[in-house]
């Protein structure tokens, strides 16, 4: 089968699309024909060897960790899904005709395959941060980095459970934040007036998921570092404030997430869909930063 594999750390254009073994599921695990891929900015980072440290690979190393598409194998214990059945969900190196997931739900009929692809990895981090952040139905969350896929996500999940969200982002994208159900306002110089504006009674907690240097700001607005969770700046505890980065189990987590899609309130939508042989550009514009929603990449 064809897999997205490199052979060294480097840019974009390490990455190669290679003929390799079909892998076999374990116990616990199912084998799907991949129908998309989520792309996530673990994926470039990794490949650019900067999470070596935390993270050290096996080279040459596959790349993915979400997916989309159909079983066609199923390991020993598994219970529950046939052969055939369409899953979205949790796996390693994704980035392939055929690929094992861990952690899976079925996947509604209304639901693409390819906006499936990046559901899992941001629904199983925003559902683990809402809760280790430790914010309740009736209270309000400030989301820093709401408009990307983990962002988005947290947003919907957040209001499902009765919380209220403030999501920064730019502008241009303020539209589409009101339509998950945040308030908007934009990030940098000034954001705890915004805040105080848009929350007059105070935000209970805030979650920073665009890694972008505000973790003292957020604990000024919260009133209290334990009240602050970062997915991605390691200078958090620094400031008192929590950080998040091992998965936690996310079948049930996956499985709401269906229904909630199924029932009209939850959706990723994909910014843009990419050919296998397009990943290093699906990479390169991951990147960058800037991604509303989820970017994919289309292989079965
Ligand atoms: N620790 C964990 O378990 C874990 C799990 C998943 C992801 N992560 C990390 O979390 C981060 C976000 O992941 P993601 O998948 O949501 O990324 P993403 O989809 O690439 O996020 C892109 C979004 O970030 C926004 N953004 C960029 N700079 C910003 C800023 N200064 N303030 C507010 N928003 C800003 C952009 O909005 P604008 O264009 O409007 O700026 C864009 O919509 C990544 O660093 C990822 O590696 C960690």
């Amino acid at each position: 089968m064809k897999a997205v594999r490199f052979h060294s750390y480097g840019g974009p254009e390490v990455l190669k699309i290679e003929e390799v073994e079909m892998p076999e599921p374990g116990p616990g695990q199912v084998r799907i024909a991949v129908k998309a891929a989520g792309i996530n900015p673990i994926d470039w980072k990794l490949r650019a060897g900067y999470m070596h440290e935390m993270m050290p690979l096996a080279l040459p190393a596959g790349s993915g960790f979400d997916a989309s598409g159909v079983i066609d194998a199923i390991g020993e214990g598994v219970s529950g899904v046939s052969v055939g059945d369409a899953v979205f969900g949790k796996g390693h190196h994704t980035m392939a005709e055929y690929a094992i997931l861990q952690e899976w739900a079925a996947k509604p009929d209304g639901l693409s395959h390819e906006e499936a692809a990046g559901f899992a990895v941001a629904i199983e981090t925003a559902a683990r941060i809402i809760d280790q952040v430790g914010v309740k139905p009736g209270q309000a969350l400030l989301v820093s980095g709401a408009a990307g896929g983990v962002g988005s996500a947290v947003i919907q999940l957040a209001k499902a459970a009765g919380i209220r969200t403030i999501g920064t982002a730019s502008e241009p994208k303020h539209a589409y934040l009101r339509s998950l159900g945040a308030l908007p306002t934009t990030y940098g110089p000034g954001l705890s007036e915004r805040v105080a504006a848009l929350a007059p009674e105070g935000v209970h907690a805030a979650l920073d998921i665009a890694g972008s240097g505000v973790i003292p700001e957020l604990v000024a607005i919260t009133g209290d570092p334990s009240r602050v969770l970062s997915i991605a700046d390691l200078s958090a505890p620094q400031y008192g404030a929590k950080t998040s980065f091992e998965p936690t189990e996310s079948t049930k987590a996956l499985a709401d997430a269906a229904a909630l899609f199924t029932a009209g309130s939850f959706t990723l939508p994909v910014e843009k869909a990419f050919p296998l042989d397009r990943i290093a550009d699906a990479h390169e514009l991951s990147a960058q930063g800037r991604v509303t929603g989820r970017l994919i990449v289309t292989i079965g």
